[in-house]
């Protein structure tokens, strides 16, 4: 029996090697390095408050239906630490050397342990071993082993951590997120109701929101590594947007249109999109975050808004085009643009380091809001005229100008002050609905430009410049033949 059991152990770790050995001569070689991990925990540790212990999750598998699950994201705060893109894993960074499991560290990661049948199925898990060799940890153990780990947060000053949504689902896992996170509630002694610090403010040490501070005053501020990943998404989403002005025409779909981008993405080996793509024709581009993209034939002498970014090794791009599906705008749909365009200018003039942000929407605004009043769409700059009483936001001008890009599409980071090596968007906007108390001819126009900059002490850098923003190098453009004109595909509706 001793026998069967050695063999078959050294049967499974035979095929666990082989694949591990397959996965990682495949790996793409332009990953985060693991240094730049362990720099950025440093950077955290260096932050953090005497006597403390940070302590952070995995995303949550969610699952789609029956036993088909969403694509994997990791959380955007532990992959930045940690380079793991795996589920069911705790970090754990203290602020000094601890003397624990007969040794002395200041961090452990747990992650999945190996499981034969499991990898079969879904690919080769990086295990302990993997996480100490890959990711450079000195010490990482298995999930199951969090809940024997013989720490006492109670003699912290400070155990910091985000608190829990309660949204976790219990898997066939063993160890899963789910138990990891009942274990740490069982190890802080965590109140029965949330959140923690409002409730009993000086009665424990559990500290739920000073890491959001800590990790955004972070992740604001881009690491030369980091750019190289934002610039590589960046351009991958500037070079869509051109590659689809070439392409566009009408009668295809909103979703074909999306699918020309996406390929484009896949070309230079981008994962995913940042975020749901945006394609929306005529009074679609009017809704913010329209992402149906239903509509199966966009029209001549419509205008079509493509709010799309490229996730290049976790870092996303955030880029929007607006352009005539026929390749010429109309008089009225070129005004506007043109508006939006000098709105963004102005922004781009002030965007430097030193800057409030608030002044970047309020430059985008004013110029807005006077060319409005110029062309008769509000009675004057009042905010009594221009603000819609149903939802209290700018009529035309509905959304905020910026923010930052990173691992996540509305990245984490400080808006107060633009800094040096902040990556940010610049993305004013007109949307004027069909039924809007404006004379017809400027109803279904939606316009937003939205480029990605690298803030420097002097200025700002305009990341997303492969992709015309002027309307006469658009209408210019949009001229060029296309590689995707040749695309034919066999008609199944009427048997061909
Ligand atoms: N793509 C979402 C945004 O522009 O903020
Ligand atoms: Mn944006
Ligand atoms: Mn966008």
């Amino acid at each position: 029996m001793k026998v069967l059991t050695s063999i078959l152990t050294l049967f499974f770790a035979l095929i666990i090697s082989v694949l591990c050995v397959g996965q990682t001569a495949d790996r793409p070689t332009d990953y985060l390095p693991s240094d730049f991990h362990k720099e950025r925990r440093q950077a955290l540790r260096d932050e953090m408050p005497e006597n403390s212990v940070a302590v952070f999750f995995s995303n949550p598998i969610r699952n789609r239906s029956n036993d088909v699950n969403f694509v994997y994201h990791q959380d955007p705060d532990f992959y930045y630490l940690t380079g793991h893109r795996e589920p069911h894993s705790v970090l754990l960074i203290f602020k000094e050397e601890q003397n624990l499991i007969k040794t002395t560290l200041n961090e452990i990661l747990f992650v999945r342990a190996h499981h034969a049948l499991k990898e079969l199925y879904d690919g080769a898990r990086l295990g302990k071993e993997g996480a100490m060799e890959r990711l450079g940890f000195q010490i990482a153990l298995e999930g199951p082993d969090f809940k024997k780990f013989p720490i006492d947060f109670s003699r912290f000053d400070k155990v910091l951590f985000y608190d829990f949504k309660n949204d976790v689902r219990q898997t066939k896992e063993k160890a899963d997120l789910y138990d990891l996170i009942e274990v740490f509630k069982e190890k802080i002694n965590y109140p029965d109701q949330s959140p923690v610090l409002k409730i009993e403010p000086k009665k424990n040490n559990l500290d739920v929101t000073s890491l959001n501070m800590i990790m955004s005053r972070l992740r604001g501020i881009k690491k030369p590594e980091e750019l190289t990943l934002l610039r590589r998404a960046v351009n991958i989403s500037a070079i869509g947007q051109r590659e689809v002005m070439k392409a566009m025409r009408p009668g295809m779909s909103e979703a074909e249109i999306q699918s020309l981008h996406e390929y484009v993405y896949k070309i230079y080996q981008a994962e995913y999109e940042g975020y749901p793509s945006i394609v929306g024709a005529g009074h679609n581009g009017c809704v913010l975050h329209y992402i149906d993209n239903y509509k199966p034939s966009v029209e001549n002498g419509e205008l079509i808004l493509m709010d799309l970014g490229a996730e290049y090794h976790g870092y996303t791009a955030d880029v929007t085009r607006t352009i005539p599906v026929n390749g010429k705008f109309t008089k009225e749909q070129k005004t506007i643009y043109d508006l939006v365009y000098k709105a963004q200018e102005a922004a781009i003039e002030i965007c430097r380091e030193g800057t409030p942000f608030k002044k970047l929407y309020a430059a985008t605004a004013m110029v807005i809001n006077e060319g409005l009043v110029e062309l008769g769409l509000y009675k004057s700059t009042d905010s009594t005229d221009i603000i819609n009483p149903e939802t209290g936001r700018n009529r035309y001008y509905p959304h905020g100008c910026c923010h930052h890009i990173g691992l996540d599409v509305h990245d984490k980071g400080e808006y107060d002050i633009l800094k040096a090596n902040m990556v940010i968007t610049i993305e004013p906007g007109i949307y004027i609905p069909e039924g809007s108390p404006a004379d017809k001819k400027w109803w279904n126009i939606p316009v937003r430009i939205e480029d990605d900059f690298l803030v420097t002490e002097e200025g700002c850098e305009l990341l997303s410049d492969m992709a015309p923003r002027k309307s006469d190098e658009i209408e210019a453009l949009m001229d060029a033949p296309s590689p995707f004109d040749a695309i034919e595909m066999p008609d199944i509706d009427n048997n061909k």
